[in-house]
């Protein structure tokens, strides 16, 4: 008799999960891995997949994930999905270790289109090198150098602590001190929108941010890298009734309209509007009738 229980209820245990696979659906199609970072909403590999904001933006090459942009090609290094950052690197940005001359580097600059769903974070540092006094950053502030400050407590000062510095020795780099301008200025992403070593005519960049919350101890502290802040621009509502749904964000063939996918169908909305009396309200409903079997069972066996 007992065993027979047994069996019954492991039957019934087996077929409970089954039904519950309609609601919550476990396998999302857009989800993937490249090396060890998690790819997930807004960012996707396949095109059709993630917000259309996040297209053609990520590549996934021998697991290293790589990001695209008008200005070149990053190693993504970690995408924080709480404080919604990618930070992300490329070997032509000088660091505490090296200095990158002869204006190869990428600088950051994202197309017209893309530009409302990245800037670099407001604690991230530019660090531009070696630019010619007739640089437009250094057009219309005669002898003041307005546009070079400190950013976040992270600045040229220090930075010309750096093994890179001495290894370099400063004033090899054409400009003299008290003429020509600072070899190295320090910028916020906000005041120039656009870090274009070739418009700018400078000879080399760098990137820092810190993410300790107290000011960290020279640039032996610093991270070295771009962080830039993303944002799907205060549409989160349709990805989010989406996946409440069931669903997996996308979007159309034309690149722009958001899509929710259920399964086999596609919904402008989220997956209630498209399985109105199908998939979802049978859940339920099975799982209902299996406890009620189950309560039988346990009637008759008592
Ligand atoms: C991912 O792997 C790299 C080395 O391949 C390592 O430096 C990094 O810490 C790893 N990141 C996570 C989140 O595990
Ligand atoms: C749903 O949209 C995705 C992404 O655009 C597409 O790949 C897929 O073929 C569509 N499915 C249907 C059933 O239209
Ligand atoms: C950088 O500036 C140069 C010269 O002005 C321009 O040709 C190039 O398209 C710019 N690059 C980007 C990524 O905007
Ligand atoms: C940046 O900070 C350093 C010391 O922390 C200071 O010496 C320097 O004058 C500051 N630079 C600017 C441009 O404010």
């Amino acid at each position: 008799m007992s065993t027979l229980f047994l069996i019954i209820l492991s039957i019934l245990s087996s077929l409970v999960p089954l039904s519950f696979a309609g609601n919550v659906r476990v396998n999302n199609p857009c989800r993937s891995y490249c090396g060890n970072i998690t790819i997930d909403y807004p960012f996707a590999l396949q095109y059709g997949c993630g917000h259309p904001g996040f297209r053609d933006l990520l590549f996934c090459m021998n697991d290293v994930l790589m990001f695209h942009i008008s200005s070149g090609s990053y190693r993504v290094l970690e995408i924080d999905y709480a404080y919604q950052s990618v930070t992300i690197h490329e070997p032509h940005l000088s660091t505490c270790d090296t200095l990158v001359l002869g204006g190869k580097g990428n600088g950051f600059a994202v197309e017209q289109w893309r530009s409302p769903y990245f800037n670099p974070t407001a604690d991230n540092v530019f660090m531009l090198i070696g630019c010619s006094a007739q640089s437009s950053l250094f057009q219309g502030f005669p002898g003041k150098h307005l546009p070079c400050r400190n950013v976040s407590g992270m600045g040229c000062e220090e930075y010309y602590g750096c093994p890179a510095w001495s290894l370099a020795g400063r004033g090899q780099m054409g400009s003299m001190f008290g003429s020509g301008p600072p070899e190295c200025c320090a910028v916020a992403f906000e005041a120039i929108r656009a870090i274009n070593l070739s418009k700018l005519d400078c000879e080399g960049y760098s990137s820092a941010y810190s993410l300790a919350p107290l000011r960290v101890d020279g640039p032996s502290e610093w991270s070295f890298g771009i962080r830039v802040k993303y944002s799907v621009q205060g549409n989160e509502e349709f990805c989010r009734a989406c996946e409440a749904t069931g669903g997996t964000c996308g979007y159309g063939s034309n690149g722009i309209r958001q899509l929710c996918m259920c399964g086999d169908m596609n919904s402008t909305s989220n997956c209630d509007s498209v399985t109105s009396a199908t998939d979802r309200r049978r859940g339920p409903g099975f799982v209902t009738v299996l406890t009620a079997i189950s309560f039988s069972i346990l009637a008759w066996i008592w």
